[in-house]
């Protein structure tokens, strides 16, 4: 993440900037532009879209570092009738949960059975559960919550970030599993132990681990990202491929590149965020894109 992407990050955290979006227009107007809407009808709606496009979606309700036992039942039960709209409405869909939404923080074994109850239910419904990697602190919980729930029930996936120094040994460890394994650069603000810092060494790591990943035909890879550089090159790796995998990117970015993608007869797969809780979502947005933050600013004056 570069120096500028962290002063956004930062920027985003003050009471005063947070309150500048979530309450005005122009800001809750570029929440719209990466959020679906406040609830599960809105996320099928634009499902049902993609899917006249042939892209499937990957639904997200939007919430992470949850501690009220409350927000985690509601957070379960905001995801089993996401799974019952996704099934009803026919849409190709599965869903993406962050383990802290699911009471990580709270306790680790109450994210694993919150967990395994989503991965029963997805499962009766022929669905899967994608889990979505958080801050460093959470990824040794989140990549062994993974291995065991994967082992039991074989229907989930785990995102995998590129600018990790470790997740070149978490690949070869899952792999293995048979799960989805969906690889993106890293959203969060990490320090140099843990994390590669300038732009171009994080791409260079996530080609190495493309390559790596595109040759497992254990697993499905999902390349989540919206780089043309390694879209490019796992095109080219597909060539080689025998077994499935598909691309991933985000709702609200690059959109055409998505129906481009689709159109080329790759599975594509956009992850459509829904829900009230959108402001951490959309800091990180904004931190991989600066520019997002300039035309939020310039809506703001035009409005004032
Ligand atoms: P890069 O940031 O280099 O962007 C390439 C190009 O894409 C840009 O030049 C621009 O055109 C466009 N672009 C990218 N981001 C944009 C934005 N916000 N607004 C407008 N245009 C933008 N991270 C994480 O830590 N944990 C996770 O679980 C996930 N999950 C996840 C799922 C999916 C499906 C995707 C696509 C991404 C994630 N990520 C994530 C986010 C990921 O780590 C990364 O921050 C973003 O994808 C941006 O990186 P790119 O690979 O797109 O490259």
């Amino acid at each position: 993440m570069s120096a500028f992407s962290r002063l956004v990050m930062a920027t985003t955290q003050a009471g005063p900037v947070r309150k500048l979006i979530t309450d005005t227009r122009p800001g809750k107007a570029l929440a719209h532009r990466f959020v679906a809407g406040d609830d599960v009808g809105a996320a099928i709606e634009i499902a049902r879209s993609l899917g006249e496009s042939k892209i499937a979606v990957s639904l997200d309700l939007l919430g992470e570092d949850v501690s009220k036992e409350e927000e985690i039942e509601q957070a379960v039960q905001g995801y089993v009738e996401c799974l019952q709209a996704i099934e009803a409405s026919g849409v190709e869909g599965n869903i993406s949960v962050k383990l802290t939404q699911l009471g990580l923080e709270v306790d680790p074994g109450l994210a694993a059975n919150t967990l395994d109850l989503l991965a029963i239910d997805a499962a009766a419904l022929g669905l899967t559960v994608t889990i979505d990697m958080e801050s460093s602190e959470h990824t040794d919980a989140t990549v062994s919550i993974y291995e065991a729930a994967q082992g039991r029930h074989g229907n989930l996936g785990i995102c995998l970030q590129a600018y990790l120094h470790r997740t070149p040994e978490d690949l070869r460890r899952l792999m293995p599993l048979g799960g989805l394994i969906r690889l993106c650069k890293g959203a969060y603000v990490e320090p140099a132990e843990v994390a590669l810092q300038g732009r171009e060494e994080v791409d260079r790591a996530f080609a190495r681990l493309l390559d790596e990943l595109m040759h497992s035909e254990e697993c499905h890879p999902a390349i989540a990202t919206h780089d043309p550089a390694l879209i490019a090159q796992a095109k080219s790796l597909a060539g080689a491929r025998q077994a499935s995998f598909e691309f991933q990117m985000l709702f609200g970015v690059r959109p055409e590149e998505q129906r481009a993608l689709a159109g080329e007869g790759y599975a594509v797969r956009v992850y459509v965020p829904y829900g009230s809780n959108w402001y951490a979502y959309l800091t990180r947005r904004l931190a991989e894109r600066p520019a997002n933050l300039g035309l939020f600013a310039r809506a703001l004056v035009g409005k004032r």
